[in-house]
């Protein structure tokens, strides 16, 4: 399919509508947009981010934002001295899916930019060490390697992690 991705508007969530007939394929993330997405969002346990081929145009992806700590032995080099009660704050990416028949259009790489670039913007006013996320399967942790996280841990669903120097290096202007 031939997506005009400039087309492409992200964001927070509006409705439980939003995200109630959401597919793509895994079905723990679908159940989790339809029914848990919205609730979350409005009490402010995360923040969810929808993708839209125009304005008002069904929802084709989205993510999710919370804070969560990391304990400081997944921490890159000898970073885990900077945090002696044991644990370095992250901003967590707890879901990033994309509509099944919109897949492999480059959507993904898209939510997951504008994911950092709001992790960026926070990072400024609010120190953390950088992005967290779980990587669901080898495919997925292939693409979150290529967009150059590291994989922390080699479990089933291993962290992934993103620190917050190379995000500034790429949202960052120079003066
Ligand atoms: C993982 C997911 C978010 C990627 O979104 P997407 O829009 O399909 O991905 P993009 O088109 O932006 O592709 C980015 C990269 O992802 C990888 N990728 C995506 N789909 C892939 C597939 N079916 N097989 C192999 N690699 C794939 C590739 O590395 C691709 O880079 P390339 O185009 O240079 O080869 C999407 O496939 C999805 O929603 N999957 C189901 C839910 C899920 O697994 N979420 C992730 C939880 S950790």
């Amino acid at each position: 399919m031939n997506l005009e991705l400039r087309k492409l508007h992200i964001s927070e969530i509006r409705s439980r509508e939003c995200l109630r007939r959401f597919n793509c394929g895994v079905a723990e993330i679908d159940s989790w947009a339809s029914d848990k997405a919205f609730r979350r969002h409005a009490q402010d346990r995360t923040r969810v981010f929808c993708a839209r081929l125009g304005a008002d145009a069904p929802v084709i992806g989205f993510y999710s934002l919370s804070l969560s700590p990391v304990g400081s032995g997944l921490l890159l080099g000898q970073h885990a001295d900077r945090y002696p009660e044991g644990f370095a704050p992250f901003v967590y990416i707890d879901r990033l899916a994309v509509m099944r028949m919109q897949q492999r259009n480059g959507i993904g790489r898209i939510l997951l930019m504008n994911a950092l670039k709001r992790a960026f913007i926070v990072s400024r006013d609010l120190p953390f060490y950088g992005v967290a996320l779980r990587s669901l399967n080898d495919r997925t942790t292939e693409f979150y390697k290529k967009m150059g996280f590291a994989q922390r841990e080699n479990t089933g669903h291993p962290l992934m992690i993103l620190p917050i120097w190379t995000i500034r290096d790429l949202f960052q202007t120079p003066h």
